[in-house]
């Protein structure tokens, strides 16, 4: 198996997608995550994968917390801003947010915002698994944006 046969089976996954936002000392910033996944409902717990080489994550590790905000359909434009790199000044410049119960950033229009103390962080390779214990959430009904083969998908109900 090579890098890039690895990568291909990766992408046949399909997932929602997610921005990761942190903020330290007036600090914030956020990135684009798809490897969230739900881990303990007692007590509740999820995980995220984060690169170690990844600008946000020494925020969340300096915060001990962060927010996971699970984007809408129609959300792709700010998805791929959380996810160029160059681009790191420009994420809160129009994004309207308001701080959660843990001071991280929740961004408007989500579909559901995971307000998380970070409870345990894990070596894992070139990543850090990052595992959040959530202390408040809020939903609303809106369709979620999907992502699958390297593109963002609409959801069909
Ligand atoms: C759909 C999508 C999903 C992504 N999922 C992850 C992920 O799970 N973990 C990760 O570290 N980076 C992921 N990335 C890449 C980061 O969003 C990207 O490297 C970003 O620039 C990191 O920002 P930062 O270095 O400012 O923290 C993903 C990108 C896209 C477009």
């Amino acid at each position: 198996m090579d890098a890039d046969e690895f990568r291909q089976a990766l992408a046949c996954w399909a997932s929602g997608v997610t921005i990761v936002t942190a903020e330290h000392e007036g600090e914030r910033l956020g990135m684009t995550v798809s490897s969230f996944t739900s881990v303990s409902l007692d007590p509740p717990l999820i995980l995220v994968c984060a690169d170690k080489g990844s600008n946000t994550l020494p925020i969340i590790e300096a915060s001990e917390s962060f927010t996971v905000n699970i984007l809408a359909q129609g959300q792709e434009e700010l998805a791929q801003l959380f996810a160029d790199k160059g681009r790191e000044a420009q994420r809160f410049n129009h994004t309207p947010y308001e701080n959660g119960t843990t001071g991280a950033p929740h961004l408007t229009g989500a579909m559901s915002h995971l307000d998380c103390y970070l409870h345990q962080a894990i070596d894992a390779g070139d990543h850090s698994i990052l595992i959040g214990a959530v202390v408040d959430v809020d939903t609303t009904d809106q369709a979620p944006l999907l992502y699958c083969r390297g593109n963002y998908r609409e959801y069909i109900e």
